[in-house]
């Protein structure tokens, strides 16, 4: 078995981020900013530190502000050359010319469907999805990518959560485990409570095979009626290598309020300019 390897990650960001309402009335979510920086440049910077080339972003009308982020921003770049000021905060999220590109889902169909949207960009390759609400620190696709170089196929993230928690997410039937992975029987989207094969989530993080998107070809809808990404993930099973990979590092859902929160306290302390004033504020107010 040839393993290719992963050079492409798409990005679904065209969800209307109803949540976090009004903040997001005319921002994109991703742009919602953890201490210093946008939910969706901690995505990128994880998956280019992964060794992806191309960044594929699959977006919708007013997200404009992704495409500007990106972006050389000519007179902001001038005028801090002009004062003498540093860019560093800025230079690392220019791209290579040519990426990112930006692909749009004119409808909010499913996750299944954004992820299809992106089909000719993708070609005919293995490719990662990242999604941006679930902010990860600890290089969680790296970690996938050293995993898929051993067994080849489709490798998912694989996290356990409580079992009150299950109906939220895509869930693994697991099936023999060793050491972070773990061979995935099945996959449900969204399980009714009490009735999930396990506590094993899917947390975002995805490396595919291009049969994906044969099998999204078809616009086959699921849970919530929406073509779901788990159900044609789960027609591979059997035909192709499909594993779970458990992450050694952590995870915030910045795709709720809570652990948007706990995300914006959680990298505030570790930072080394504003962490330890951070740390005596919370000391102080918790008391
Ligand atoms: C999506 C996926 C689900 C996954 C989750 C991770 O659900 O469909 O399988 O577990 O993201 O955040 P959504 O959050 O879009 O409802």
């Amino acid at each position: 078995m040839t393993i290719q390897p992963v050079r492409k990650a798409v990005f679904p960001v065209a969800g209307l981020g109803t949540r976090f309402l009004p903040a997001t009335k005319a921002m994109p979510k991703e742009m919602l900013t953890v201490v210093d920086r946008p939910l969706i440049q901690y995505a990128v910077e994880e998956a280019l530190e992964a060794g992806i080339e191309q960044i594929i972003f699959v977006t919708g009308r007013g997200k404009g502000a992704l495409e500007d982020h990106f972006d050389v921003s000519f007179e902001l770049e001038a005028t801090m050359k002009a004062r003498g000021k540093s860019l560093a905060a800025i230079e690392n999220i220019r791209q290579t010319p040519g990426s990112p590109v930006y692909v749009r889902q004119q409808e909010p169909l499913g996750l299944g469907h954004a992820v299809w949207c992106a089909r000719h960009i993708v070609g005919d390759e293995p490719f990662a999805v990242l999604l941006p609400d679930e902010l990860m620190v600890g290089g969680f696709l790296r970690q996938m990518v050293e995993a898929y170089e051993r067994v080849g196929g489709n490798v998912i993230g694989a996290l356990e959560v409580p079992d009150d928690q299950t109906h939220k997410y895509g869930v693994i039937d697991p099936g023999a485990r060793d050491g972070r992975l773990t061979e995935v029987k099945a996959l449900v989207e969204k399980p009714a409570a009490g009735s999930a094969p396990s506590n094993l989530m899917i947390p975002g993080r995805y490396i595919l095979q291009p049969e994906v998107m044969r099998i999204l070809d078809a616009h086959e809808t699921g849970a919530g009626g929406e073509i779901q990404l788990t159900d044609a993930m789960a027609k591979l099973i059997g035909r192709q290598p499909f594993h779970g990979f458990t992450f050694d590092g952590r995870r915030y859902d910045c795709g709720d309020k809570l652990g948007f929160v706990q995300a914006n306290l959680a990298l505030a302390l570790d930072r080394e300019d504003i962490g330890p004033a951070v740390a005596e504020f919370a000391r102080l107010h918790l008391n």
